[in-house]
C-alpha cells in the first residue's frame, strides 16, 4: 500500500520529496445502533481496514487533491481561502470541511497541501469511509503543523464538521472510535459524557464477518435526520412527565411507565428502540466481561430485531444478509450495522463456519436480491497513524 501510494503521488504531483505517509481506519459498531445522538452507549471497534494518506505542504494557500478510489475525478484543486462546500467538490468536501473546522476553532492553516489518498473500505458501505478521512485530515494538519489538539479531540472537530459543513447530523460514535481505536478491543463509549472503557475482543474460536449488501445509502442522510429528529420530539413529550436529559437515561421500566407521554405510534417505536437498545449495549458489554459470547450474539440479534420493526432503517438487503445469517450453523450473532438504509452486516461467526457462512448467506442474497454481497472477515486495529 505505501509503495502503491507513492508511486501515485509521484505520477500525479510530480516527485514524492517531502511526503508523509498516514491512516485512519475504518470502524464496525458490535453493538449500541442510533443511540449516540440520544445519549446512549455504543460499542464499537476501530479495523486494520481504512484509509491512507500521502501528503506534502507547499509553499502557497492552494490545496490540491487526488484519490484512488475516484480516479475519473483527477485531481480536484481549491484553496485555504475557499472553503466552502460545494457539491462540485465531490468527497473532497470531508477534508475540506475538516480544514474548515479547524479555522473556526481559531486554528489557522498556514500553507496548502498536496494530498493523495487510498482507501481500503469498501465506499458506501457503512464502515465509516467518511469518517476515516475526517479524522485522518484532522490527523495530518496537527502533525503537519502541530497543533495542539488530542485524538479526542479530532473526533469532535471531524463531526462538527460533518454536521456543519457536509449537512449530515451524525452523533459522535464514527470519529470517536476511529479517533481513539485500540488493537483487538472495541469502545465502550457513554455518549452522554464521552467517559469511555477499552474492552477485548476474544472471540477464542469465532471471527468478525462484515457482509457488505453493495446498496448504496442513497437516500439515507435526509431519512437519518429524520430518526433524529423523531427522536428528539419524542423526548420533549416525556420530558413534560418525567425528569430526563436524553433518551439514554431511561431504563426498560421507565420508559414503559412513561411511554403514553408520546403522542404518536410511530416516534414512540423510535424511542423504544433507543432506550432498549441502549439497555442492550450496556448488558452486551457486561456478557462480553464475562466471557459469555453466546449471550452478546444474542443480544446483537436483538438489536436487529429492534432496528427493522421499531427503528425500521434495515431495508430488505439488510434484512436478507442477517436472516440468513441467522440459519448457518456456527453463527454466534448478527445485525446491521452503522446508519442502516443498505451498507453493512456484522456478524460473529465459528471460525471453522465461515466458509459455509459466506457459500450460504451469498448464493441466497444473490437470488433474492438479484447482485452479489461481498464478505470480509476483519481484524480490530488502532487508530491514526503516522506510516
Ligand atoms: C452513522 C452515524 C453515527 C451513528 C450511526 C448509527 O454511522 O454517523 O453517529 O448514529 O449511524 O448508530
Amino acid at each position: 500500500m505505501k509503495e502503491t501510494i507513492l508511486k501515485k503521488f509521484e505520477e500525479v504531483f510530480g516527485d514524492s520529496k517531502d511526503v508523509t505517509l498516514y491512516f485512519a481506519p475504518g470502524r464496525v459498531n458490535m453493538i449500541g445502533e442510533h443511540t449516540d445522538y440520544n445519549g446512549g452507549h455504543v460499542f464499537p471497534a476501530a479495523l486494520t481496514i481504512g484509509t491512507y494518506a500521502a501528503a506534502r505542504k507547499r509553499d502557497d494557500r492552494k490545496l490540491r487533491f487526488y484519490s484512488m478510489n475516484f480516479e475519473n475525478l483527477g485531481v480536484l484543486e481549491t484553496s485555504l481561502d475557499e472553503l466552502k462546500p460545494d457539491p462540485a467538490a465531490d468527497w473532497t468536501n470531508y477534508p475540506k470541511g475538516v480544514m474548515w473546522a479547524f479555522e473556526e476553532k481559531g486554528m489557522k492553516i498556514p500553507q496548502g497541501m498536496d494530498i493523495v489518498l487510498n482507501g481500503n473500505i469498501p465506499n458506501g458501505s457503512g464502515l465509516s469511509s467518511s469518517a476515516s478521512v475526517e479524522v485522518l485530515t484532522g490527523y495530518i494538519l496537527k502533525d503537519m503543523f502541530g497543533f495542539d489538539v488530542t485524538n479526542q479531540d479530532l473526533a469532535l472537530i471531524g463531526q462538527f464538521s460533518e454536521n456543519n459543513f457536509n449537512g449530515v447530523n451524525c452523533g459522535i460514535m464514527d470519529q470517536f472510535s476511529i479517533a481513539m481505536g485500540k488493537k483487538a478491543h472495541a469502545i465502550f463509549l457513554d455518549t452522554a459524557d464521552l467517559s469511555y472503557e477499552y474492552a477485548p475482543i476474544e472471540l477464542k474460536d469465532a471471527k468478525i464477518v462484515i457482509s457488505c449488501s453493495n446498496k448504496k445509502r442513497g437516500l439515507g442522510d435526509s431519512k437519518y435526520n429524520e430518526r433524529r429528529s423523531e427522536c428528539e420530539t419524542a423526548l420533549a413529550e416525556l420530558q413534560k412527565v418525567i425528569d430526563i436529559k436524553s433518551l439514554g437515561d431511561l431504563t426498560e421500566e421507565q420508559f414503559d411507565a412513561n411511554k403514553d407521554a408520546i403522542q404518536d405510534e410511530v416516534r414512540k417505536k423510535r424511542a423504544k428502540h433507543a432506550v432498549y437498545e441502549n439497555q442492550r449495549t450496556i448488558k452486551a458489554v457486561e456478557a462480553l466481561k464475562a466471557g459469555d459470547i453466546a449471550q452478546f450474539g444474542e443480544l446483537m440479534n436483538a438489536s436487529h430485531v429492534s432496528l427493522r420493526d421499531d427503528y425500521e432503517v434495515t431495508g430488505i438487503e439488510l434484512d436478507t444478509l442477517v436472516e440468513e445469517a441467522w440459519k448457518v450453523d456456527g453463527v454466534i450473532g448478527s445485525r446491521m450495522t452503522g446508519a442502516g438504509f443498505g451498507g453493512c452486516t456484522v456478524s460473529i461467526v465459528k471460525t471453522d463456519a465461515i466458509d459455509n457462512f459466506i457459500d450460504k448467506v451469498g448464493t441466497v442474497y444473490k437470488e433474492k436480491i438479484g447482485y452479489a454481497a461481498d464478505f470480509y472477515v476483519v481484524e480490530l486495529g488502532d487508530g491514526p497513524s503516522v506510516l
